[in-house]
């Protein structure tokens, strides 16, 4: 990478945000990221729920303070998972593939991992992919996109043109 990419760290977890869980996930991802040369510009937790996600990706996107956007957490069943419909709702382009990756690469580890309804999509110049909520699962993820996922990010920012494979 000619020029650190900006990643910003976001953890949706009721409990966490209570202080009333410590962010293991978090701290992985900001871990994983410097080690693969990303400038982590932010790294915070959330409520779960739709609104509080919705406003920080859009505060981030809109006024260009990330490249990437890494959310963990709040991908599963329970009726306070709602960070993919936040993703979702602001996104403008859809990168399904992504998501499909980490549950296809996931799937060969646990079966629950199709239990993760994480997505992943463009708004303006950054990319938004959500992650499942435990560290464990934030590294398996994170491990197998992150080759691919700087590819992508040199496409969205205009310094790769080729589609180059490895
Ligand atoms: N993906 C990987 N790679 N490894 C895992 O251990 N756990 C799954 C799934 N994806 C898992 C995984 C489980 S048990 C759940 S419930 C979902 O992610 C949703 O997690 P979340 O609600 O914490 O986002």
């Amino acid at each position: 990478m000619s020029k650190s990419m900006r990643v910003a760290v976001l953890t949706l977890s009721d409990s966490g945000y209570e202080g009333k869980r410590e962010d293991r996930s978090g701290v992985v991802i900001r871990e994983l990221m410097e080690e693969a040369g990303y400038t982590v510009i932010d790294s915070k937790i959330l409520p779960d729920g739709i609104e509080p996600l919705a406003e920080e990706l859009k505060t981030l996107c809109d006024a260009d303070l990330a490249d990437l956007i890494l959310t963990t957490g709040g991908t599963g069943f329970s009726s306070r998972d709602l960070t993919p419909e936040a993703t979702l709702s602001v996104v403008e382009r859809q990168a399904p593939g992504i998501a499909e990756a980490m549950r296809w690469h996931s799937l060969q580890i646990t079966s629950r991992a199709m239990l993760s309804r994480a997505t992943a999509g463009i708004r303006k110049g950054t990319l938004i992919v959500n992650l499942p909520g435990s560290p464990k699962a934030v590294r398996e993820c994170l491990e197998y996109i992150l080759p691919s996922l700087k590819h992508g990010l040199e496409i969205l920012k205009g310094t790769a043109s080729e589609c180059a494979r490895p």
